[in-house]
């Protein structure tokens, strides 16, 4: 309520990267603070253990995450368990650091609850990002890194390989789990990594990296990909037997803008679309990965994510764990502990008893 009342008018006046970079701020200092991270937890965790799952070595007390992009720098981790989140993931992290694309470069498309943004991976550079992170106190819940190609068309070929086997090493040092991002829609030189031959060179220079503790590799997927171009993309992750899969990113497209104009669309100009319009392209995506994977890996369900149905549907679709990102800038901190609730509520009178449960539905 005092977010919908009075931060989010506030916030909204402002352009959507100072607004953010106001939140990071009070945010970075309850991740510093410990006591103040203690006070702000008792606010909104939630504490229901129907909702907790152990994947892939790893326990989750419940399965909504921040997704990639909102703590670029791993400046956050400890705030974001503060406010209830179940994991976060870190990043994206580039080998080398950028300073992104030049701003304006993101936008509120706030009748259809969305964001269009093309930050084009800014970064503080993976060892000075994963340097921080190792000296600082671990918060207990799972960490991903989400690692990319650093954001330089001329980084191509082989050097593109080397660069992001780069971030992946520095990853390992610090990561629960790591995510590759194959799926900026934000860089000159497109969607590289999705293109399978580039994927296999990629998967077959990570297999060659020693990961003694098996910390679990998931890919992100796009939004954009056709049925038959993911069940492609599919086939060859499959044969390299990654972990779990993250779906989606952003999408290029302006399809489900149902209250926005053409001429604020034309304003906005090229970048990522997410929030609202994207939930039932990455239900779908989910949905596909899981029977493809007769459920048995592991799926993030993130895109469009911004309330207790949506999670419901999200879920049900075969994802194990959600993440919110543009949610979180519509409905505020409390959204992770509202979900959480709901969701032990609706398990409860279905007679479920875990989160997979759902998947049968
Ligand atoms: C401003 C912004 C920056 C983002 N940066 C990244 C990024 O660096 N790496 C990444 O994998 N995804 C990034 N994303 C995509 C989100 O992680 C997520 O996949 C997407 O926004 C869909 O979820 P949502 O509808 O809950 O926002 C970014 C999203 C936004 C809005």
């Amino acid at each position: 309520m005092l977010y919908k009342n009075l931060l989010r008018p506030f916030l909204f006046r402002l352009n959507p990267e100072l607004a953010h970079n106001l939140t990071h701020t009070a945010a970075s200092f309850v991740n510093r603070a410990d006591g103040v991270g203690h006070f702000v937890g008792t606010y909104f965790k939630v504490d229901e253990p129907i909702l907790a799952q152990n994947i892939l070595g790893l326990h989750f007390k419940n399965p909504v995450g921040l997704a990639a992009g909102f703590d670029k720098n791993g400046d956050l981790p400890r705030a974001m368990e503060s406010v209830g989140f179940g994991f976060t993931e870190i990043g994206s992290i580039t080998a080398q650091p950028s300073p992104g694309n030049p701003k304006p470069r993101v936008f509120r498309l706030s009748t259809d609850r969305a964001l269009v943004n093309r930050m084009g991976l800014n970064n503080k550079g993976a060892l000075s990002i994963i340097n921080q992170l190792v000296k600082q106190r671990r918060p207990s819940f799972p960490v991903g890194i989400n690692i990319a190609k650093t954001h330089n068309p001329n980084i191509l070929g082989e050097l593109a390989i080397h660069d992001y086997a780069y971030s992946y090493e520095q990853a390992l040092r610090y990561a629960d789990y790591i995510t590759v991002n194959i799926s900026c829609p934000n860089t000159e030189e497109g969607k590289t990594f999705e293109n399978i031959e580039a994927l296999s060179q990629l998967l077959d220079r990570f297999k060659e990296i020693p990961n003694p503790t098996r910390i679990p590799i998931f890919v992100k997927v796009s939004a954009d990909l056709s049925d038959s171009e993911l069940d492609t993309l599919l086939d060859c992750c499959e044969s390299y037997n990654v972990d779990g899969y993250v779906a989606t990113n952003t999408s290029s497209l302006r399809t489900h803008l149902d209250h926005t104009t053409p001429s604020e669309i034309a304003h906005v100009g090229r970048g990522g679309l997410s929030g609202r319009p994207l939930l039932s392209r990455s239900t779908h995506i989910v949905h596909q990965i899981a029977v493809k994977t007769a459920y048995n890996k592991p799926i993030i369900g993130v895109g469009g994510v911004q309330s207790l149905d949506d999670a419901i549907i999200m879920l049900k679709a075969g994802a194990w764990l959600l993440q919110v990102y543009t949610g979180l800038i519509y409905e505020g901190p409390s959204l992770p502990a509202s979900i959480n609730k709901g969701l032990a509520e609706y398990l409860r009178k279905n007679n479920l008893t875990s989160i997979r449960d759902l998947h049968l539905q």
